[in-house]
């Protein structure tokens, strides 16, 4: 079997400055085939309100999505203060600081959570496999959520055919680092979640989670 393996790379790439410049580029120039399915899915979900980003990174996502939906308002969590200067400078340099608020926060601190409010829409991308507790990142988030609210995680897949790879680069150790569709489902029946989906997306190596309240 392909087990998952997770390796201490995981948060090397969002602490400097010139790291998180990086990120920001490759993201924006990515962020087509990063973000199409997600902004297909929320567009299909049609939720209004409050948006809360989790892990927001360099803002890429945020700003097309505050760029689509002028009418809902961004709150974006993100732990590094690096991701959070090259995303307030992305942001502002496309005239959409007045839709997305950046948060310096960890969002598995209790207090952060408590002092966040709630919301309509809770997503995170590609972050998923980083997070060294998924059940309470996943359980936090859904007390969060208003009534009828969504969550909705986007992120790699453990699919074989990449797996077996040998590269060192950071997408294939995030690849073996990424959890199966059956995993995740596993997870939210042991969660008790009664009301969820899990769509892989191409090129299939993706998957979006969504999970209602
Ligand atoms: C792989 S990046 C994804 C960034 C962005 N969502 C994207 O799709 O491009 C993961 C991000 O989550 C942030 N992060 C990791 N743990 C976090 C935590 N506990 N609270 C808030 N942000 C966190 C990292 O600093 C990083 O910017």
């Amino acid at each position: 079997m392909f087990k998952r393996v997770v390796e201490d790379h995981q948060d090397e790439s969002f602490s400097s400055i010139e790291n998180a410049r990086e990120y920001a580029e490759s993201a924006e120039k990515s962020s087509s085939m990063r973000f199409r399915g997600f902004l297909n899915r929320l567009k299909s979900l049609d939720i209004r309100g409050r948006y809360l980003e989790i892990g927001a990174g360099s803002g890429v996502l945020a700003a097309m999505i505050a760029a689509d939906h002028k009418d809902v308002n961004i709150t974006a969590v993100e732990i590094s203060p690096d991701m959070i200067t090259v995303a307030n400078e992305n942001i502002k340099e496309k005239g959409l600081d007045s839709h997305i608020q950046f948060v310096a926060a960890n969002i598995e601190d209790e207090n952060v959570l408590q002092s966040l409010g709630t919301y309509d829409l809770i997503y995170s991308t590609f972050s998923l496999h980083h997070w060294e507790n998924p059940r309470e990142m996943i359980r936090n988030s859904m007390r969060l959520l208003n009534d009828g609210g969504v969550l909705m995680i986007h992120d790699l897949k453990r699919v074989w055919w990449l797996y077996w790879i040998p590269m060192q680069t950071g997408f294939f150790k995030s690849i073996r680092a990424a959890y199966r569709s059956h995993e995740i489902k596993d997870t939210l029946k042991e969660m008790g979640a009664s009301k969820f989906e899990i769509t892989s997306i191409f090129p299939f190596f993706m998957q979006i989670i969504t999970i209602w309240k």
